[in-house]
Protein backbone atom coordinates (compact mmCIF):
# COMPACT_ATOMS: atom_id res chain seq x y z
CA UNK A 1 0.00 0.00 0.00
CA UNK A 2 0.96 3.45 -0.72
CA UNK A 3 0.29 6.29 1.09
CA UNK A 4 -0.01 8.02 -2.49
CA UNK A 5 -2.92 6.10 -4.05
CA UNK A 6 -5.89 7.45 -3.94
CA UNK A 7 -9.23 5.02 -3.81
CA UNK A 8 -9.68 3.26 -7.04
CA UNK A 9 -6.53 4.29 -8.26
CA UNK A 10 -6.73 8.07 -9.42
CA UNK A 11 -7.57 11.05 -7.30
CA UNK A 12 -10.38 12.98 -9.20
CA UNK A 13 -10.24 16.04 -10.33
CA UNK A 14 -13.11 17.57 -11.73
CA UNK A 15 -12.95 21.11 -11.00
CA UNK A 16 -14.00 22.68 -14.37
CA UNK A 17 -13.86 26.80 -13.89
CA UNK A 18 -14.16 27.83 -17.41
CA UNK A 19 -16.52 25.39 -18.47
CA UNK A 20 -19.10 27.51 -20.44
CA UNK A 21 -22.32 26.45 -18.96
CA UNK A 22 -24.51 29.82 -19.39
CA UNK A 23 -26.26 28.55 -22.65
CA UNK A 24 -27.69 25.32 -20.76
CA UNK A 25 -31.28 25.54 -19.79
CA UNK A 26 -31.70 23.02 -17.81
CA UNK A 27 -31.29 23.16 -13.81
CA UNK A 28 -31.41 21.69 -11.08
CA UNK A 29 -31.52 22.95 -6.96
CA UNK A 30 -29.40 21.55 -4.85
CA UNK A 31 -29.41 21.19 -1.04
CA UNK A 32 -26.33 21.49 1.14
CA UNK A 33 -25.92 17.58 1.40
CA UNK A 34 -26.18 17.91 -2.52
CA UNK A 35 -23.92 20.80 -2.38
CA UNK A 36 -21.57 19.57 -0.81
CA UNK A 37 -21.43 16.12 -2.04
CA UNK A 38 -20.89 17.43 -5.47
CA UNK A 39 -18.02 19.36 -4.53
CA UNK A 40 -16.39 16.92 -2.45
CA UNK A 41 -16.72 14.45 -5.43
CA UNK A 42 -15.20 16.98 -7.55
CA UNK A 43 -11.99 17.32 -5.39
CA UNK A 44 -11.38 13.72 -5.11
CA UNK A 45 -12.59 13.50 -1.63
CA UNK A 46 -14.67 10.68 -2.73
CA UNK A 47 -12.35 8.96 -5.78
CA UNK A 48 -13.17 7.22 -7.65
CA UNK A 49 -16.65 8.46 -8.04
CA UNK A 50 -16.90 10.87 -10.65
CA UNK A 51 -20.77 11.50 -10.42
CA UNK A 52 -23.71 10.63 -8.50
CA UNK A 53 -24.61 7.35 -8.47
CA UNK A 54 -26.90 5.75 -11.41
CA UNK A 55 -28.76 2.70 -10.42
CA UNK A 56 -26.92 0.34 -10.67
CA UNK A 57 -24.34 1.51 -9.15
CA UNK A 58 -26.24 1.99 -6.44
CA UNK A 59 -28.17 -1.13 -6.52
CA UNK A 60 -24.45 -2.72 -6.52
CA UNK A 61 -23.77 -0.21 -3.12
CA UNK A 62 -26.65 -1.56 -1.56
CA UNK A 63 -26.55 -4.94 -1.94
CA UNK A 64 -23.09 -5.51 -2.65
CA UNK A 65 -21.51 -2.68 -0.55
CA UNK A 66 -19.40 -2.06 -4.11
CA UNK A 67 -19.44 -0.24 -7.14
CA UNK A 68 -20.03 -2.80 -9.68
CA UNK A 69 -16.61 -2.80 -10.65
CA UNK A 70 -15.97 -4.48 -7.42
CA UNK A 71 -14.46 -1.43 -5.49
CA UNK A 72 -15.51 -1.08 -2.18
CA UNK A 73 -18.26 1.53 -1.73
CA UNK A 74 -20.44 1.81 1.43
CA UNK A 75 -22.72 5.16 0.91
CA UNK A 76 -24.86 5.56 -1.91
CA UNK A 77 -23.82 9.16 -2.80
CA UNK A 78 -27.17 10.39 -5.08
CA UNK A 79 -28.92 13.78 -6.09
CA UNK A 80 -32.29 13.93 -5.07
CA UNK A 81 -35.04 15.54 -7.07
CA UNK A 82 -38.82 15.68 -7.07
CA UNK A 83 -41.50 14.02 -9.08
CA UNK A 84 -41.89 17.37 -11.39
CA UNK A 85 -37.70 18.12 -12.22
CA UNK A 86 -37.55 14.26 -12.89
CA UNK A 87 -40.56 14.43 -15.59
CA UNK A 88 -39.16 17.12 -17.86
CA UNK A 89 -35.54 16.30 -17.44
CA UNK A 90 -33.94 15.33 -20.62
CA UNK A 91 -31.41 12.29 -20.40
CA UNK A 92 -28.43 12.98 -22.53
CA UNK A 93 -28.50 16.82 -22.24
CA UNK A 94 -26.40 18.97 -19.47
CA UNK A 95 -27.97 20.07 -16.04
CA UNK A 96 -26.88 23.40 -13.90
CA UNK A 97 -26.35 22.50 -10.58
CA UNK A 98 -27.70 25.32 -8.26
CA UNK A 99 -28.40 26.46 -4.78
CA UNK A 100 -29.84 30.24 -3.88
CA UNK A 101 -29.31 31.24 -7.31
CA UNK A 102 -25.77 30.29 -8.14
CA UNK A 103 -24.54 27.58 -10.37
CA UNK A 104 -21.86 25.66 -8.83
CA UNK A 105 -21.54 22.28 -11.02
CA UNK A 106 -23.30 20.48 -13.82
CA UNK A 107 -24.16 17.27 -14.17
CA UNK A 108 -24.34 14.98 -17.64
CA UNK A 109 -28.16 13.68 -17.13
CA UNK A 110 -27.22 9.89 -17.86
CA UNK A 111 -30.29 8.28 -15.80
CA UNK A 112 -33.27 9.03 -13.45
CA UNK A 113 -34.75 6.77 -11.44
CA UNK A 114 -37.09 6.26 -8.36
CA UNK A 115 -35.54 4.08 -6.03
CA UNK A 116 -37.12 2.18 -3.39
CA UNK A 117 -35.66 4.12 0.01
CA UNK A 118 -37.76 1.04 2.20
CA UNK A 119 -34.63 -1.08 0.67
CA UNK A 120 -32.01 1.75 1.09
CA UNK A 121 -32.73 2.50 4.84
CA UNK A 122 -32.27 -1.23 5.48
CA UNK A 123 -29.31 -1.32 4.12
CA UNK A 124 -27.63 1.58 4.66
CA UNK A 125 -29.33 2.04 8.02
CA UNK A 126 -30.25 -0.98 9.27
CA UNK A 127 -33.48 0.35 10.08
CA UNK A 128 -36.16 1.91 8.66
CA UNK A 129 -37.40 3.81 11.91
CA UNK A 130 -38.33 7.24 11.41
CA UNK A 131 -36.71 8.61 14.48
CA UNK A 132 -33.01 7.95 13.06
CA UNK A 133 -31.50 11.08 12.06
CA UNK A 134 -30.10 9.65 8.55
CA UNK A 135 -33.45 7.96 7.64
CA UNK A 136 -35.56 10.93 8.80
CA UNK A 137 -33.19 12.95 6.21
CA UNK A 138 -33.78 10.25 3.56
CA UNK A 139 -37.32 10.13 3.40
CA UNK A 140 -37.53 13.91 3.73
CA UNK A 141 -35.28 14.48 0.66
CA UNK A 142 -37.27 14.14 -2.90
CA UNK A 143 -38.29 10.64 -4.05
CA UNK A 144 -35.84 10.50 -7.38
CA UNK A 145 -32.21 10.89 -8.14
CA UNK A 146 -30.70 11.66 -11.28
CA UNK A 147 -27.76 10.33 -11.82
CA UNK A 148 -24.69 11.22 -14.22
CA UNK A 149 -20.98 12.90 -14.23
CA UNK A 150 -20.33 16.06 -13.04
CA UNK A 151 -17.85 18.93 -13.14
CA UNK A 152 -17.66 22.20 -10.14
CA UNK A 153 -17.59 25.04 -12.12
CA UNK A 154 -17.57 26.82 -8.53
CA UNK A 155 -16.38 26.13 -4.98
CA UNK A 156 -18.47 27.19 -2.29
CA UNK A 157 -18.14 29.94 0.13
CA UNK A 158 -16.11 29.01 3.06
CA UNK A 159 -17.06 31.53 5.39
CA UNK A 160 -15.11 31.14 8.89
CA UNK A 161 -12.05 29.01 9.03
CA UNK A 162 -11.34 29.18 5.50
CA UNK A 163 -7.81 27.82 5.97
CA UNK A 164 -8.95 24.58 6.87
CA UNK A 165 -10.84 23.94 4.26
CA UNK A 166 -7.93 21.80 2.01
CA UNK A 167 -8.59 19.54 -0.63
CA UNK A 168 -6.97 15.88 -0.63
CA UNK A 169 -4.60 17.15 -2.78
CA UNK A 170 -3.45 19.88 -0.85
CA UNK A 171 -3.45 17.63 2.28
CA UNK A 172 -1.53 15.13 0.40
CA UNK A 173 1.29 18.27 -0.28
CA UNK A 174 0.67 19.10 3.60
CA UNK A 175 1.56 15.68 4.69
CA UNK A 176 4.72 15.34 2.42
CA UNK A 177 6.13 18.71 3.86
CA UNK A 178 6.09 17.03 7.03
CA UNK A 179 7.86 14.42 6.13
CA UNK A 180 4.89 11.76 7.20
CA UNK A 181 4.63 8.26 5.69
CA UNK A 182 2.18 7.31 7.95
CA UNK A 183 -1.22 9.18 8.76
CA UNK A 184 -3.59 8.04 11.21
CA UNK A 185 -7.08 9.47 10.32
CA UNK A 186 -9.30 11.08 12.74
CA UNK A 187 -13.12 11.42 12.10
CA UNK A 188 -15.28 13.43 14.66
CA UNK A 189 -18.42 15.38 14.84
CA UNK A 190 -17.86 16.45 18.27
CA UNK A 191 -15.61 18.33 20.53
CA UNK A 192 -12.35 16.43 21.26
CA UNK A 193 -12.94 15.44 24.91
CA UNK A 194 -10.10 13.49 26.81
CA UNK A 195 -11.40 10.30 25.25
CA UNK A 196 -11.04 11.15 21.81
CA UNK A 197 -7.47 12.67 22.97
CA UNK A 198 -6.35 9.60 24.22
CA UNK A 199 -7.35 7.20 21.37
CA UNK A 200 -5.70 9.98 19.04
CA UNK A 201 -2.53 9.82 21.22
CA UNK A 202 -2.35 6.12 20.98
CA UNK A 203 -2.61 6.09 17.64
CA UNK A 204 0.17 8.94 17.07
CA UNK A 205 2.57 6.84 19.15
CA UNK A 206 2.78 4.03 16.06
CA UNK A 207 2.14 6.52 12.97
CA UNK A 208 4.09 9.57 11.92
CA UNK A 209 1.32 12.04 11.82
CA UNK A 210 -2.51 12.64 12.99
CA UNK A 211 -4.78 13.90 10.85
CA UNK A 212 -7.73 15.84 12.93
CA UNK A 213 -10.31 15.88 10.11
CA UNK A 214 -13.91 16.68 11.86
CA UNK A 215 -16.92 16.59 10.08
CA UNK A 216 -18.32 20.06 9.47
CA UNK A 217 -21.18 19.46 6.80
CA UNK A 218 -24.75 19.16 8.03
CA UNK A 219 -25.32 17.20 11.49
CA UNK A 220 -28.50 17.24 13.73
CA UNK A 221 -29.45 20.12 15.02
CA UNK A 222 -28.25 19.15 18.79
CA UNK A 223 -24.36 18.39 17.80
CA UNK A 224 -22.59 21.13 18.98
CA UNK A 225 -22.21 23.87 15.97
CA UNK A 226 -18.86 23.22 14.17
CA UNK A 227 -17.98 26.67 14.43
CA UNK A 228 -17.53 26.38 18.39
CA UNK A 229 -15.60 22.96 17.88
CA UNK A 230 -13.46 24.56 15.43
CA UNK A 231 -12.26 26.99 18.10
CA UNK A 232 -12.05 24.23 20.83
CA UNK A 233 -9.61 22.51 18.16
CA UNK A 234 -7.56 25.14 17.68
CA UNK A 235 -7.15 25.48 21.84
CA UNK A 236 -6.76 21.73 22.28
CA UNK A 237 -3.81 21.52 19.52
CA UNK A 238 -2.27 24.89 20.63
CA UNK A 239 -1.86 23.63 24.52
CA UNK A 240 -2.02 19.68 24.23
CA UNK A 241 -0.34 18.54 20.82
CA UNK A 242 3.08 18.77 19.46
CA UNK A 243 2.70 20.77 16.46
CA UNK A 244 4.90 18.70 13.88
CA UNK A 245 2.53 15.83 14.61
CA UNK A 246 -0.99 17.23 13.78
CA UNK A 247 -2.52 18.59 11.19
CA UNK A 248 -6.14 20.24 11.14
CA UNK A 249 -8.37 20.16 8.50
CA UNK A 250 -12.48 19.84 8.11
CA UNK A 251 -14.07 17.37 6.13
CA UNK A 252 -16.91 19.43 4.98
CA UNK A 253 -20.01 16.48 3.95
CA UNK A 254 -23.33 15.78 6.28
CA UNK A 255 -23.16 12.94 8.74
CA UNK A 256 -25.26 10.09 7.86
CA UNK A 257 -25.54 8.28 11.25
CA UNK A 258 -25.18 5.76 9.48
CA UNK A 259 -22.79 3.56 11.39
CA UNK A 260 -20.64 0.78 10.42
CA UNK A 261 -21.42 1.67 6.64
CA UNK A 262 -20.42 5.73 7.64
CA UNK A 263 -16.78 4.03 8.71
CA UNK A 264 -16.42 2.80 5.78
CA UNK A 265 -16.90 5.76 4.02
CA UNK A 266 -15.44 7.80 6.64
CA UNK A 267 -11.99 5.63 6.18
CA UNK A 268 -12.31 5.76 2.39
CA UNK A 269 -12.35 9.48 2.05
CA UNK A 270 -9.26 9.78 4.99
CA UNK A 271 -7.32 7.42 2.24
CA UNK A 272 -8.38 9.77 -0.41
CA UNK A 273 -6.84 12.80 1.66
CA UNK A 274 -3.66 10.86 1.77
CA UNK A 275 -4.45 8.88 5.09
CA UNK A 276 -2.91 5.58 6.03
CA UNK A 277 -4.22 4.67 8.94
CA UNK A 278 -8.15 5.34 10.16
CA UNK A 279 -9.63 5.36 13.63
CA UNK A 280 -12.43 3.59 14.72
CA UNK A 281 -13.90 3.93 18.29
CA UNK A 282 -16.48 3.02 20.45
CA UNK A 283 -20.15 3.27 18.38
CA UNK A 284 -18.73 5.02 15.49
CA UNK A 285 -20.96 7.18 13.51
CA UNK A 286 -23.67 6.07 15.67
CA UNK A 287 -27.03 7.45 17.42
CA UNK A 288 -28.74 6.32 19.81
CA UNK A 289 -28.54 2.57 20.15
CA UNK A 290 -29.14 1.64 16.49
CA UNK A 291 -26.04 0.07 16.13
CA UNK A 292 -23.88 -2.42 18.70
CA UNK A 293 -21.06 -0.69 20.31
CA UNK A 294 -18.49 -1.95 17.76
CA UNK A 295 -20.10 -2.74 14.42
CA UNK A 296 -19.03 -0.15 12.86
CA UNK A 297 -15.56 -1.95 13.98
CA UNK A 298 -17.09 -5.72 12.48
CA UNK A 299 -17.86 -4.51 9.01
CA UNK A 300 -14.10 -3.96 8.04
CA UNK A 301 -13.61 -7.77 8.11
CA UNK A 302 -16.03 -7.88 5.16
CA UNK A 303 -13.34 -6.54 3.03
CA UNK A 304 -9.60 -7.46 2.52
CA UNK A 305 -6.73 -4.57 3.62
CA UNK A 306 -5.92 -4.69 0.02
CA UNK A 307 -9.21 -3.52 -1.27
CA UNK A 308 -9.71 -1.04 1.49
CA UNK A 309 -6.14 0.24 1.17
CA UNK A 310 -6.49 2.10 4.60
CA UNK A 311 -5.63 -0.04 7.94
CA UNK A 312 -8.57 0.67 10.48
CA UNK A 313 -6.92 1.11 14.41
CA UNK A 314 -9.74 -0.13 16.52
CA UNK A 315 -10.14 1.18 20.05
CA UNK A 316 -12.30 0.00 22.73
CA UNK A 317 -14.90 2.20 25.13
CA UNK A 318 -11.89 5.17 26.64
CA UNK A 319 -12.73 6.81 29.63
CA UNK A 320 -10.48 8.36 32.58
CA UNK A 321 -10.44 5.52 35.30
CA UNK A 322 -10.04 7.27 39.42
CA UNK A 323 -8.54 3.95 40.20
CA UNK A 324 -5.80 3.77 37.49
CA UNK A 325 -5.71 7.94 37.67
CA UNK A 326 -5.17 7.93 34.22
CA UNK A 327 -7.03 7.23 31.28
CA UNK A 328 -7.80 3.48 29.97
CA UNK A 329 -10.02 1.70 28.38
CA UNK A 330 -12.23 -1.73 28.88
CA UNK A 331 -9.00 -3.46 27.55
CA UNK A 332 -6.60 -1.98 29.63
CA UNK A 333 -8.52 -0.96 33.12
CA UNK A 334 -9.58 -3.60 35.26
CA UNK A 335 -11.41 -1.78 37.46
CA UNK A 336 -15.46 -1.37 37.74
CA UNK A 337 -17.37 1.42 35.59
CA UNK A 338 -18.16 3.57 38.95
CA UNK A 339 -14.28 4.75 38.65
CA UNK A 340 -15.10 5.54 35.35
CA UNK A 341 -15.74 9.01 34.16
CA UNK A 342 -18.18 8.66 31.18
CA UNK A 343 -20.49 11.27 30.04
CA UNK A 344 -23.24 11.22 26.94
CA UNK A 345 -23.07 13.47 24.65
CA UNK A 346 -26.32 14.87 25.76
CA UNK A 347 -25.41 14.82 29.59
CA UNK A 348 -22.56 17.06 28.63
CA UNK A 349 -24.27 19.24 26.38
CA UNK A 350 -27.05 19.88 29.38
CA UNK A 351 -23.67 20.48 31.44
CA UNK A 352 -22.42 23.40 29.48
CA UNK A 353 -26.18 24.71 28.78
CA UNK A 354 -26.40 25.60 32.68
CA UNK A 355 -22.91 26.60 33.30
CA UNK A 356 -21.56 23.56 34.92
CA UNK A 357 -18.24 22.37 34.10
CA UNK A 358 -17.73 18.82 33.26
CA UNK A 359 -14.73 17.25 35.10
CA UNK A 360 -11.50 17.92 34.02
CA UNK A 361 -11.04 14.06 34.02
CA UNK A 362 -13.48 13.88 30.99
CA UNK A 363 -12.79 17.28 28.65
CA UNK A 364 -9.64 19.97 29.29
CA UNK A 365 -10.66 22.87 30.96
CA UNK A 366 -9.93 25.56 27.72
CA UNK A 367 -12.36 22.95 25.26
CA UNK A 368 -15.05 23.65 27.68
CA UNK A 369 -14.46 27.37 28.12
CA UNK A 370 -14.75 27.79 24.35
CA UNK A 371 -17.61 25.34 24.05
CA UNK A 372 -19.68 27.20 27.23
CA UNK A 373 -18.63 30.64 25.55
CA UNK A 374 -20.05 29.40 22.17
CA UNK A 375 -23.17 27.83 23.38
CA UNK A 376 -23.63 31.10 25.33
CA UNK A 377 -24.07 33.13 21.95
S1 LIG B 1 -18.56 10.26 15.04
O1 LIG B 1 -19.99 10.15 14.83
O2 LIG B 1 -17.99 11.35 14.33
O3 LIG B 1 -17.90 8.98 14.83
P1 LIG B 1 -17.49 11.09 17.63
O4 LIG B 1 -17.09 12.44 17.25
O5 LIG B 1 -18.15 10.92 18.93
O6 LIG B 1 -18.55 10.53 16.60
O7 LIG B 1 -16.31 10.08 17.60
C1 LIG B 1 -15.14 10.23 16.89
C2 LIG B 1 -14.33 8.94 16.93
O8 LIG B 1 -13.97 8.65 18.30
C3 LIG B 1 -15.08 7.71 16.46
O9 LIG B 1 -14.16 6.81 15.87
C4 LIG B 1 -15.62 7.10 17.74
O10 LIG B 1 -15.82 5.72 17.60
C5 LIG B 1 -14.49 7.40 18.72
N1 LIG B 1 -14.91 7.57 20.13
C6 LIG B 1 -15.69 8.55 20.65
N2 LIG B 1 -15.77 8.44 21.98
C7 LIG B 1 -15.06 7.34 22.34
C8 LIG B 1 -14.74 6.70 23.59
N3 LIG B 1 -15.18 7.15 24.77
N4 LIG B 1 -13.97 5.59 23.55
C9 LIG B 1 -13.48 5.11 22.38
N5 LIG B 1 -13.74 5.68 21.19
C10 LIG B 1 -14.50 6.78 21.15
Amino acid sequence: MSESTAHGGTLVNLFAPHFEYKSIKEEIELDSISLSDLELIAVGAYSPLTGFLNQNEYESVLDNVRLTDGTVWSIPITLPIDEEKAKTITVGEWAKLSKDGVVYGVLHVAEVYKPDKIKEAEKVYRTTDLEHPGVKRLFERPNFYAAGDIKLVRRTEKGAFDEYHLDPADTRKKFKQYGWNTIVGFQTRNPVHRAHEYIQKSALEIVDGLFLNPLVGETKSDDIPADVRMESYEVLLKNYYPADRVFLAVFPAAMRYAGPREAIFHAIVRKNFGCTHFIVGRDHAGVGNYYGTYDAQKIFSQFTKEELGIIPLFFEHSFFCNKCEGMASTKTCPHGTEHHVTLSGTKVRQLLRSGIHPPGTFSRKEVVDVLMKGLRK
